[in-house]
């Protein structure tokens, strides 16, 4: 019955005025393991599910463009059978999925330093960015060891050297230049973030992206975020002035 109900919009939202891209910070994982007496990565297995009905849920809603963080840079620092697990994951959730998003018209993005990523997790990633490219229904993007100050440190680099080499002129470097630069290129910013269980920070999560993002703080951990959850969420979106700088309309 509830998923009946919430295969659509649901009525209280205006279609015209959804986010066109959403940005999530998966987290509570592990609280919600805990809380149950199970171990962490009981919460990540729970949480992926959820991640999967977002991504539907968008789909089914009209919202065309999904950004989750999966992995952070500073995530190495957890212990290693967590991180370990968490890369298997990855890469069975790509294997055992990938067919099913290609059919419902999903195409799939990585955000990134994926080199450091073993190579059989990097032989799934291309596979699923190649064989998506062409599907327009969503764009989900998976950021897995992604650290924006990382990103900018690769942009600056990578600008650098193309000036040393005479590619391009200084002056030339203007925001629309270094957004060419960064793993998101050619993604539009997200209108909307999300971060569940009730931390209130960014964690280095798309700081150069979220400029005018609005954002939304839920204490609900992530493997219980579901669709109800995210209705609440787009109901507070709609509510927000987004005034760019300029007076109310
Ligand atoms: C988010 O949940 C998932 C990842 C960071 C991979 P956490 O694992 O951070 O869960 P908590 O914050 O410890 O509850
Ligand atoms: C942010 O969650 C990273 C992901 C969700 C992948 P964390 O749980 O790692 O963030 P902190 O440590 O609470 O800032
Ligand atoms: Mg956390």
């Amino acid at each position: 019955m509830q998923t009946q109900t919430y295969a659509q919009l649901p009525s209280d939202l205006n279609p015209q005025r959804l986010p066109q891209h959403v940005a999530v910070i998966m987290d509570g994982n592990g609280r919600w393991a805990s809380k149950r007496g199970f171990p962490r990565i009981a919460g990540h297995r729970q949480g992926a599910k959820t991640l999967k009905d977002l991504l539907r849920c968008c789909k089914d809603w009209g919202i065309p463009a999904l950004t989750a963080y999966a992995f952070s840079t500073e995530n190495w620092q957890r212990p290693l059978k967590e991180v370990g697990f968490l890369m298997r994951l990855f890469e069975r959730l790509l294997r055992r999925e990938l067919a099913e998003m290609q059919r419902e018209g999903v195409r799939i993005s990585f955000v990134g330093d994926l080199s450091v990523l073993a190579d059989s997790l990097r032989q799934e990633i291309d596979r699923a960015m190649t064989l998506t490219a062409k599907n327009q229904a969503v764009h989900f993007t998976v950021a897995i060891n992604y650290g924006s100050r990382a990103e900018l440190a690769q942009a600056c680099r990578r600008i650098a050297t193309h000036a040393q080499q005479g590619l391009l002129q200084p002056d030339a470097v203007d925001e629309a230049l270094i957004e060419q630069y960064l793993y998101t290129q050619g993604t539009p910013d997200p209108d909307f973030l999300i971060r569940t269980s009730g931390e209130q920070r960014l964690s280095n999560y798309l700081l150069w992206q979220l400029a005018y993002t609005e954002l939304y703080f839920t204490e609900t951990f992530w493997p219980d975020f579901d669709r109800e959850a995210f209705h609440q969420a787009l109901l507070y979106y709609q509510k927000r002035d987004r005034r760019f700088g300029k007076v109310a309309a």
